[in-house]
């Protein structure tokens, strides 16, 4: 067989307009501008470019964004003191601290100090417990990415074999339980795994979540027996961004008890 490319940035392209018109909506009927704060500390290249990428997009979508840069000695003080300030703050509907921080700032103790209902990584132990029992939660980018191109693709998943490589918190576990609650058979697969190509053949849906940005499968061999397979570049990637925009016009809609928009959730 020779499978379907998914084209990750046109679907990406599609949710981003998608948002972008449900903001325009927002603002004409309830003057209501969702907003957008991220924090980087440190002077991290990639995440300067992520940082830069993740504000213009926010900007093109119609919506507020803030980008606060701190410098790479910043302590744990004084960055709670941003965040708490960014909670309180009701311009602001979503607070992204870009990862990974400085050594000596403690990662888990800066997210979970995040308002969860602001918290559009999905990174906060009360998001990661809401979406483990089936609850609305905010969900993690990328995997809430690989959703929505799964169920655009596949439709129903209902009773499909998934295999997710690799158990992460920030894309192998959400993507599990993501699978498991649209009713997939769901296995997690990772570095310690007995025969690893045995378990990867009797998956119907198949995700590495190892990402780089070489590509987290052997696009060529995979490519030969799949029957749809996501490139990278171009696949998952501009998803993560485009979830990231959906997710703070969801939090922007939670927050003022509006209908959430269709299709941008889990
Ligand atoms: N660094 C790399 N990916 C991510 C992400 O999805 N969220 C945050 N906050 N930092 C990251």
């Amino acid at each position: 067989m020779s499978a379907t490319i998914i084209d990750g940035k046109a679907f990406a392209a599609r949710v981003r307009g998608a948002v972008a018109a449900q903001v325009a909506r927002l603002k004409a009927e309830h003057g209501l501008t969702p907003g957008l704060a991220v924090v980087l500390v440190g002077a991290d290249p990639a995440s300067e470019v992520y940082v830069r990428s993740k504000g213009k997009s926010t900007v093109e979508a119609g919506m507020n964004s803030w980008e606060h840069r701190l410098p790479a000695e910043t302590s744990e003080a004084e960055l709670l003191a941003l965040i708490d300030r960014l909670n309180a703050d009701p311009a602001v509907h979503g607070i992204l601290v870009q990862l990974p921080l400085p050594k000596h700032l403690n990662s888990d103790l800066v997210i979970n100090a995040i308002d969860p209902a602001k918290d559009v990584d999905g990174f906060h132990i009360s998001n990661v417990g809401l979406l483990g029992t089936g609850q609305k939660a905010m969900v993690p980018c990328t995997p809430l990415g690989c959703l929505m191109m799964l169920r655009d693709h596949l439709g129903s998943l209902a009773g499909l074999e998934a295999v997710v490589v690799g158990r992460s918190n920030i894309v192998g576990k959400p993507m599990a339980q993501l699978l498991l609650g649209d009713s997939c058979t769901v296995t997690i697969a990772h570095s310690r795994t007995k025969d690893l190509g045995a378990v990867c053949r009797r998956a119907d849906i198949l995700k590495d979540g190892k990402q780089k940005l070489v590509g987290d499968v052997d696009f060529a061999s995979c490519a030969r027996v799949a029957g749809a397979i996501t490139p990278v570049p171009g696949g998952v990637g501009p998803m993560t961004i485009a979830c990231l925009l959906a997710n703070t016009l969801t939090a922007a809609c939670r927050k003022n008890n509006l209908q959430e928009p269709e299709g941008l959730t889990a």
